[in-house]
C-alpha cells in the first residue's frame, strides 16, 4: 500500500488527471468557503481570531474558544459561491472517478441540500446520507443577549450529527457485479460478512491523542474514518482520494487499513504537517481495536 500527498490546489490537480483513475473520494471541504482562505489563515496563526473562534461570550455563557466556526448564511451571494464551488469541483471529481465510484462528502445540516443539488446536477448519483453522530458545539443556543428572557428557547437545534452525502459516478456496466468486476466499483464494502454497511454510525470528537499529532482544525477522528475508507474500496482495490486532505487523515485511515490512497492540500503548513501525521495517526490504537 502507498499514500501520496501534494501540495496544490484540488482543482489545479484534478484538472490534470486522466479519467476514470480514482476509486472512491472521501473528502471533508471547506465549507464556508472562504474558511480556509490565506486571509483567515494569517488571522489563525497570528492568534488573533480568525473563523475558527467561537467568541468567548455565548449563549450567556463563557467559552474556550473552539475549533472551526461556520460563516455561512442564508445570503443569496453565498449561497450561490458554494453551489458553483461544489458544482465545479463535481464536474472535475465525476471525471476522474472511476465508474461506479463512490463520494463521501462530510457537510452540515445548514448546506447538505445546496451541495446535494450541485453534485446532482454535475451527473452523480444520490446513493443516500451518512449520519455521524456526534456531540458539536453548533446551535441549540437561546436568543443572543436576551438569554434571561429567553430561557425556555434555542434559536435552532443544537447539532449532534453530521451529515455525509453519498454519491456515486453512473456504472458503465449493465449490473452492479459487472462493474465491479471490470472497474472494481459500484457498492459499498460491509464492515463483517453478516453486517451491511450501514448509514448511521456511533462516532466521537476527535480524540485528544490523535488533536496531538497535528494541529488542524478541522481534523477527523480514525475510528470514523477508518470505517467509511473500508467501506469506500468495495474490493479493497485501487485508490482513495481526499483532495482536501487537511491532516492527512483520510490518508492515515487507508494506510491503517492496507489501502492506497492520495491527498491534495493547498495550504503549505497543514501539507507539511501531514506528512508526518499521517504514520503516526495510522499507527495508532493498534489492529484489533477497531469497531468495524
Ligand atoms: C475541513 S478541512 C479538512 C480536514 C481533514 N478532513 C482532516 O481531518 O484533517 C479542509 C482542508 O482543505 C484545504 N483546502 C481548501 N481549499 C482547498 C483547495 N482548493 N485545494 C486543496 N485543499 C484545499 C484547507 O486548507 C483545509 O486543510
Amino acid at each position: 500500500m502507498c499514500y501520496k500527498v501534494f501540495n496544490e490546489d484540488c482543482f489545479d490537480w484534478m484538472e490534470n488527471q486522466s479519467e476514470n483513475t480514482i476509486t472512491a473520494i472521501v473528502t471533508d471541504p471547506p465549507y464556508g468557503v472562504k474558511e480556509y482562505t490565506e486571509k483567515e489563515l494569517v488571522k489563525k496563526r497570528a492568534g488573533s481570531g480568525g473563523i475558527w473562534r467561537i467568541p468567548q461570550k455565548f449563549d450567556g455563557c463563557t467559552r474556550q474558544p473552539v475549533p472551526r466556526f461556520s460563516v455561512i448564511n442564508d445570503d443569496p451571494e453565498e449561497r450561490k459561491n458554494v453551489y458553483l464551488f461544489f458544482e465545479r469541483w463535481a464536474r472535475l471529481a465525476k471525471k476522474i472517478l472511476v465508474p461506479g465510484g463512490h463520494i463521501f462528502l462530510a457537510s452540515t445540516p445548514l448546506l447538505s441540500d445546496i451541495v446535494g443539488s450541485a453534485l446532482r446536477s454535475a451527473g452523480l448519483e444520490k446513493r443516500g446520507e451518512i449520519i455521524r453522530s456526534v456531540c458539536t458545539l453548533r446551535g441549540g443556543d437561546r436568543p443572543k443577549n436576551a438569554e434571561d428572557e429567553f430561557p425556555e428557547l434555542s434559536v435552532i437545534p443544537k447539532a449532534l450529527w453530521e451529515p455525509w452525502c453519498l454519491y456515486r459516478k453512473p456504472l458503465a456496466e449493465k449490473t452492479v457485479a459487472e462493474n465491479l468486476r471490470v472497474w472494481k466499483a459500484g457498492a459499498l464494502r460491509r464492515p463483517a460478512i453478516d453486517r451491511p454497511f450501514s448509514d448511521f454510525i456511533q462516532s466521537e470528537k476527535t480524540p485528544k491523542i490523535e488533536r496531538d499529532i497535528v494541529n488542524h482544525p478541522s481534523i477527523k477522528p480514525q475510528s470514523f474514518l477508518r470505517q467509511i475508507v473500508r467501506a469506500a474500496l468495495p474490493l479493497g482495490e485501487g485508490i482513495v482520494l481526499d483532495p482536501f486532505s487537511g491532516s492527512g487523515s483520510t490518508l492515515a485511515a487507508a494506510d491503517y487499513l492496507g489501502y492506497d490512497s492520495i491527498g491534495v492540500e493547498k495550504d503549505t503548513e497543514f501539507f507539511r504537517q501531514s506528512l508526518h501525521a499521517i504514520p503516526k495517526l495510522s499507527k495508532l490504537y493498534g489492529q484489533t481495536t477497531l469497531q468495524i
